[in-house]
C-alpha cells in the first residue's frame, strides 16, 4: 500500500505544480497587469478585513511570493507563508532577505493546503489568495484551512470573480478570452498558458461551486462575508472560525471525529 509520500499527484495539482514553477520572475507585475491593476486593492481590502496587529499568528496558504504575507507582518503580525511550490517560495524568500527588518516575524514553508503541517487552532487568523481553483477536494480543504484556525478567528480570501451584468460580463468574456493570451504571449510561454488558462478556469470554479459562502459555512465558518470589488472581477470572502462544536474529517484518512471548542 503505498504511503501518503508516494501518492502520485492528481492532474490538476500537477498542473498547478507546473505552472506555477514558470512564473514566479515576472509574477507581481503581471498579476497586477493581468487584473488592470486592480489585484492590488483586492489584497489591501483582504488585509483590512483581518485587520492583522501585533502578537496574532497568522498563516497565509498558497502565499506565492508571499505579497499577502508581507503585508500582514509589516502590520505587525507573525506571519507564516506557506506553498506548495518551492520556485515561487524562492522568490518570496528571495524578497524577505532583502528585509530584514520582518525576518524575526515572517518565515515561509513548503506545504500543502490540503494537508497544512500545523495542530488544531494554531493560528489566530488565516488567508489564502487565488487558491480554491487549483483543489480537487474543495469542501475538505476549507475543512483543513479552518482546523488550524482558533475559534472566532478570522479566515479571509481574495479569488477573481466573474462580473454578473450581462453588458460588463461580456467586457471581462473579451479581456479573458483574447486581452489575457496576448499580454501573456509578449511575456513567456508560461505566461500564455495562464492567459489562456484563467479566465475559463475562473468560470468553471463558479460553475462548480455556485455559492462559496455556502461551502465556507459547512466547513465550520460563520459570520461569512462577501464584498465584490471592481464590478465583480474580484470577490474578497471572509469569516470567522465558529466557536461551535465542529465535525472534522482527517484529510489523509478521510475518517470524520468531533473537534473540541477550545
Ligand atoms: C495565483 S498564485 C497566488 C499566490 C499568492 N497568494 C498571491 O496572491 O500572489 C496561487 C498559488 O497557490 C499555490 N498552490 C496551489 N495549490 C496549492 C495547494 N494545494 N497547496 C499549497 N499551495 C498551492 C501555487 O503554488 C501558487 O503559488
Amino acid at each position: 500500500m503505498p504511503t501518503e509520500a508516494h501518492i502520485a499527484p492528481s492532474p490538476r495539482k500537477r498542473h498547478a505544480l507546473e505552472l506555477f514553477a514558470g512564473l514566479p520572475r515576472d509574477y507581481d507585475r503581471m498579476g497586477a497587469a493581468l487584473s488592470f491593476g486592480q489585484d492590488p486593492r483586492w489584497r489591501l481590502a483582504l488585509l483590512d478585513t483581518i485587520d492583522p496587529k501585533p502578537g496574532m499568528r497568522i498563516l497565509d496558504v498558497a502565499t506565492g511570493t508571499g505579497l499577502v504575507a508581507f503585508g500582514l507582518a509589516r502590520r505587525g503580525a507573525t506571519v507564516i507563508g506557506l506553498d506548495q511550490s518551492e520556485q515561487m517560495l524562492a522568490r518570496a524568500r528571495r524578497r524577505l532577505a532583502a528585509h530584514p527588518d520582518l525576518t524575526p516575524r515572517l518565515s515561509f514553508a513548503q506545504g500543502e493546503a490540503e494537508r497544512l503541517p500545523f495542530a488544531d487552532r494554531e493560528f489566530d487568523a488565516l488567508t489564502f489568495t487565488y487558491l480554491l481553483r487549483y483543489v480537487d477536494d474543495r469542501a475538505a480543504t476549507m475543512r483543513e484551512l479552518a482546523r488550524v484556525v482558533r475559534p472566532e478567528g478570522r479566515i479571509g480570501m481574495v479569488e477573481f470573480g466573474v462580473p454578473r451584468p450581462t453588458v460588463l460580463r461580456a467586457l471581462w468574456r473579451v479581456h479573458t478570452r483574447v486581452g489575457l493570451p496576448l499580454i501573456g504571449r509578449l511575456v513567456s510561454p508560461a505566461w500564455l498558458e495562464v492567459g489562456r488558462f484563467l479566465g475559463p478556469n475562473i468560470e468553471q470554479l463558479y460553475a462548480d461551486e455556485p455559492d462559496l459562502a455556502r461551502l465556507w459555512r459547512s466547513s465550520g465558518i460563520d459570520h461569512v462575508r462577501e464584498r465584490r470589488m471592481s464590478f465583480g472581477a474580484g470577490l474578497i470572502m471572509s469569516g470567522e472560525r465558529s466557536a461551535a462544536l465542529a465535525e472534522v474529517t482527517d484529510p489523509v484518512t478521510g475518517e470524520s471525529h468531533g473537534q473540541r471548542p477550545a
